[in-house]
């Protein structure tokens, strides 16, 4: 498995990319912020992307976007193909795609907004801490992204404060060691995100009812 830093010789790959997370998006029942192969191909353009690949077949993929003008950096859009889960893949993606953030945007924090348990498991080994969404960049063009979601109407309706998402912050500013990091709980993940889902999601019944 080869892990690249993806350029333009890698716009054969957006299609297949945008086909996995909305297929995967689908399969989860979950919301998640549409990808045009346009978008893709962009953050492949500009050096912004992780790209993994067995031999010549895409097998994950991942991208960082910057907000609030480089304040904030993103790690967005994680996806392994579903024949390739389960072996680490996306643990070493998002790796990488952090330490390049952390190259390229040294005073940015890195945030990611995600339902993800895995992800959460994740982005807790790296440091990142779980935040309400005040910590969390305010760029409106970072919001908009949520505008595709099916949850939009929640982030509406909670002035933007709180989703289904969990928020999820690294402050690489705050000198605050990796090491220093506890491992998650992920039975206390999954319980607020049930709490949350039957808080949101009823709300939401009555309301279309
Ligand atoms: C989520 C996803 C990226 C995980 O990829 P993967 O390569 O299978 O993940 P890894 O093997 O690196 O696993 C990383 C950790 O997450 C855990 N994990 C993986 N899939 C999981 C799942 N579905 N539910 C709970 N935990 C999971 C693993 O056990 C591992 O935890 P550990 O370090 O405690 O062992 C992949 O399933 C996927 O592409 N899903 C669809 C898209 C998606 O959900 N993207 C995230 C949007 S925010």
């Amino acid at each position: 498995m080869n892990l690249i830093v993806a350029n333009e010789s890698h716009f054969k790959y957006a299609h297949d990319i945008c086909d996995t997370i909305a297929d995967s998006a689908k399969v989860r029942g979950t919301g998640i912020a549409k990808r045009t192969p346009e978008y893709i191909q962009k953050k492949l353009a500009n050096g912004n992307a992780v790209l993994a690949l067995d031999g010549d077949k895409f097998a994950g993929f991942c991208y960082i976007e910057v907000w609030g003008h480089e304040k904030f950096v993103a790690n967005s859009g994680l996806i392994v193909h579903p024949d390739y889960r389960g072996q680490g893949l996306a643990k070493r993606i998002k790796a990488k795609i952090f330490d390049l953030s952390r190259e390229k945007f040294p005073d940015a924090k890195i945030f990611g907004i995600t339902t993800g348990l895995a992800v959460m498991k994740i982005n807790n080994d790296l440091g990142y801490k779980p935040v309400t969404f005040s910590e969390l960049t305010d760029d409106p063009e970072f919001w908009k992204g949520c505008q595709t979601c099916k949850n939009f109407d929640i982030l509406t309706r909670t002035e933007q404060k709180m989703c289904l998402c969990t928020g999820m912050l690294y402050d690489g500013t705050s000198k605050k060691k990796v090491e220093e990091s506890k491992e998650m709980n992920g039975k206390a993940f999954t319980r607020l995100k049930s709490i949350k889902e039957s808080l949101f999601l009823r709300k939401k019944e009555e309301k279309s009812k």
